[in-house]
């Protein structure tokens, strides 16, 4: 598939309500992820020891599971600046240029969405991350030549969502490299409390675990179906989120027990009904559910993967039985 004709979906799952206020400023705050947490905590400190920029980071896994947020602690556990770009905004290697050559020493510049950035300018990405050089080709046709410029030590922070699309060469020049994981259901009840707190809104904790079970592991959908809870407990009770509240607002908002939403069940459907559980391919799903084959594969698998709802083999995705159970569909026996 040609890069313009990718569409990235996931962006929708961007809830713009949800403010700055409620992100973790410091990796104390920083709920769960901890063997990555612990990781960084070293390698942060051992560079200030050495007085040296923290070698390049990579970080991958699903969409909201807090890369972005983490990128951030980063340059506040340094204590530098972080100039932020995303792949598909640079477009010109002039761009990229300009971004490099306004860093300061130590400074953390963060790349997110880094597999969308054009092949042409990732290679100037290579000398920089290596050797912190610009290597840059001024003047015009005919009377053209190579420059080089020293850049100072800095920190590129990459995030993705596919570390599969990234291409050997960049990949490899990341000396930390961590996958994000989806997070437990206390570690969700613990990040939903701590945004009540920060929102000032009292929940109790029983309402707080029933919203981190339906969260799909992931903080940004907590917060979010959080935020939705709260206007129902304002509007139909006494702005206090309990479990009753709580219940009646995700049932209304088509969020199941186990946390599916409406496309994941849809695609598990369709498996079942359409495909006959499976095996089916994903661009024939794709076509069936009316979604981008980079969203169920960026998106909604992953989850239903972890949750052992789905399987991906050879010949396609499966629907396993513990999908035909959280469906409430009988699996008819082998003819
Ligand atoms: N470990 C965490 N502790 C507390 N809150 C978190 C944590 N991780 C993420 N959050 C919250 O979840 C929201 C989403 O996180 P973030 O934007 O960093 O995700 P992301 O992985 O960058 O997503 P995307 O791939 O869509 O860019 C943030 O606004 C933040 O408040
Ligand atoms: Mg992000």
């Amino acid at each position: 598939m040609k890069e313009e004709n990718i569409i990235h979906n996931y962006e929708l799952f961007d809830d713009n309500t949800l403010d700055n206020t409620i992100r973790p400023e410091t990796i104390e705050e920083y709920i769960g992820q901890n063997d990555v947490k612990e990781n960084i905590k070293i390698f942060v400190e051992a560079a200030k020891m050495r007085n040296e920029s923290l070698d390049h980071v990579l970080l991958y896994g699903p969409p909201g599971l807090g890369k972005t947020t983490l990128a951030f602690i980063i340059a506040h556990e340094l204590g530098t600046n972080i100039k932020t770009a995303s792949g598909p905004s640079i477009e010109k290697s002039g761009d990229l240029a300009a971004i490099l050559s306004s860093l300061e020493k130590g400074d953390v510049l963060f790349i997110d969405e880094i597999h969308r950035m054009p092949r042409y300018i990732e290679e100037i990405l290579y000398p920089a991350m290596e050797d912190f050089s610009l290597d840059i080709i001024v003047g015009s046709e005919g009377n053209s030549r190579n420059i080089k410029i020293d850049l100072p030590p800095f920190t590129l922070v990459g995030a993705t969502t596919r570390a599969g699309d990234l291409s050997a060469p960049l990949r490899d020049r990341f000396g930390i490299i961590n996958k994000l994981q989806f997070y437990t259901v206390e570690e969700l009840t613990d990040i939903i409390k701590r945004t009540a707190r920060v929102l000032n809104v009292e929940i109790k904790d029983d309402a707080a675990v029933e919203l981190a079970k339906r969260s799909r592991g992931t903080p940004r959908i907590a917060n979010r179906l959080f935020k939705r809870v709260r206007d129902f407990a304002m509007v139909k009770g006494n702005g206090i989120v309990n479990l009753e509240i709580t219940e009646e607002a995700l049932n209304r908002l088509k969020v199941d027990k186990m946390g599916l939403d409406n496309t994941d069940r849809d695609l598990l459907y369709a498996i079942i009904n359409r495909f006959n559980g499976g095996p089916v391919g994903v661009e024939a799903l794709s076509s069936s559910i009316g979604e981008e084959v980079t969203t169920i594969e960026d998106v909604y698998e992953p989850y239903l993967l972890q949750q052992g709802l789905l399987k991906r083999t050879a010949r396609g995705r499966v629907a396993t039985d513990l999908a035909y159970e959280a469906l409430g569909i009988a699996k008819k026996g082998n003819k």
